[in-house]
């Protein structure tokens, strides 16, 4: 069984994020540092990676990127990444938690309705027009 893993140290994973990465978007990530990192690894393989950033000063989460490799997708690693992010939140006090989407990204929608999220008018659009907006209240 593949196991998500909190990740403590950063820089010891981030080669392989940088990997996959390159692989689903075409570009690295960027802003690693203000992010908590959950990765999924196989034999020392970097299969799926996922981040979460708190914003402690109006007490929400965002679940940021998430990213599973061609070969490891369909397994729930998406939603196990949703479910590890929302327990770290609530461990930390946050009771909110948003994010959004592309249209069409079925699966992360998917994942998301079946986690329990709803879309929301976020008032300000925070990433511009054409993105779903999620929130889940947590606890
Ligand atoms: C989006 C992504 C993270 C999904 O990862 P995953 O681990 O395969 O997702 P899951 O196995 O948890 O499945 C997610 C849900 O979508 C559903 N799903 C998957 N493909 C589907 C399809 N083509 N049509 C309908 N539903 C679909 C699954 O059935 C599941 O829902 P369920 O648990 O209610 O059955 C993965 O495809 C990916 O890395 N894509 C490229 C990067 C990306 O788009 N990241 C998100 C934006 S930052």
């Amino acid at each position: 069984m593949l196991r998500v893993r909190y990740v403590r140290d950063i820089n010891k994973e981030i080669g392989g994020i940088r990997e996959l990465d390159k692989e689903l978007f075409g570009f690295v990530v960027v802003g690693i540092k203000k992010k908590h990192w959950w990765v999924v690894k196989d034999n020392g393989f970097l299969a799926a990676y996922a981040a979460l950033s708190i914003n402690e000063e109006y007490g929400y989460a965002f679940l940021a990127r998430v990213g599973v490799h061609q070969n490891y997708r369909g397994r729930g690693l998406q939603k196990r990444f949703i479910k590890a992010r929302e327990k770290f939140a609530l461990d930390q006090g946050i009771n909110r938690v948003i994010t959004y989407t592309a249209p069409h990204n079925v699966s992360s929608n998917n994942s998301l309705i079946t986690s329990g999220y709803k879309t929301y008018n976020p008032g300000v659009e925070y990433v511009g027009e054409g993105w779903i907006y999620w929130i889940k209240p947590l606890g």
